[in-house]
């Protein structure tokens, strides 16, 4: 283990401002923690990349928040997950916690049994994905579906968009028509397109993502180390970004207290 102290912060990174979405679920559970983010969008999308390529960009990150004092670090990233994590566990002593599309739950759930999963090409295309659906019992018929362009439009502000929705239409709509009761967001980028996404599903489908089981995951672990922060303060809330900022502001919008910073890395 890494010689830190219960006062370090804890690291989290992404290919882009996605990883937001666990950061909010992390910042919710433990609110007393500094936390240090860093949203890696000048490399967006990693999900077109190849294996080792991913593994390169995440070693990068990781070092960078070693560097920045992480007591742990967060690949609030299934892409970056699925392809590097085994890597950086093999390679670095700090503990890691990852984020992979939360098929199982929703096929424990199911009624239909019918669940579809939108992921990027890296997430669905990776070993550890096809090892953990490969469990899934086989009367389960599991619709896979590359979310190829939304991580693009949401890291370009364009969430709300008319070529958003025609490529949500284009992705969810054979996933409608085989009657998928759960939706498994496998991309920590799509939670912000879940207002989009019910206007076309509607209300009945569930809608699953694995932000708060990592928030969880991330305390426990925490705890187990004897890492957690006990003292009761404010905390620091840091985000490194190396491209535009706008978007970031805007999705950060209700967290007045957050430091965002335009950085190379
Ligand atoms: N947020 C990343 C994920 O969870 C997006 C990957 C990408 O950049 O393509 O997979």
């Amino acid at each position: 283990m890494i010689n830190a102290s219960s006062n370090n912060s804890i690291g989290i990174f992404d290919s882009g401002i996605g990883g937001t979405s666990i950061w909010k679920e992390i910042h919710a559970l433990l609110p007393n923690e500094d936390t240090v983010y860093l949203s890696d969008s000048k490399n967006a999308p990693y999900g077109l990349k190849s294996k080792e390529e991913i593994i390169d960009l995440s070693i990068k990150n990781t070092e960078l928040l070693i560097k920045e004092g992480a007591k742990i670090i967060v690949v609030a990233c299934n892409t970056a997950t699925t392809n590097a994590i085994q890597y950086l566990r093999n390679n670095y002593q700090i503990p890691f916690i990852g984020i992979e599309p939360a098929i199982k739950p929703a096929a424990i759930k199911t009624k239909t049994n019918k669940i579809g999963i939108l992921a990027t090409k890296g997430t669905l295309n990776s070993e550890l994905f096809e090892h953990t659906s490969s469990k899934i019992d086989k009367h389960i018929k599991i619709i896979e579906q590359v979310g190829e362009g939304l991580v693009e439009l949401i890291e370009n502000n364009k969430i709300e968009s008319s070529e958003m929705s025609v490529l949500l239409k284009k992705y969810l709509s054979p996933m409608l028509e085989q009657k998928i009761d759960h939706l498994v967001l496998g991309c920590t980028h799509y939670p912000y397109l879940i207002p989009q996404i019910r206007k076309i599903i509607g209300e009945d489908i569930q809608i699953i993502d694995s932000g708060e089981a990592v928030a969880k995951q991330t305390k426990n672990i925490l705890s187990n180390l004897n890492l957690l922060n006990k003292e009761s303060k404010k905390s620091t809330t840091i985000f490194y970004i190396n491209k535009d900022e706008v978007i970031l502001e805007k999705i950060l919008l209700n967290y007045p207290n957050s430091i965002i910073k335009k950085r190379d890395f």
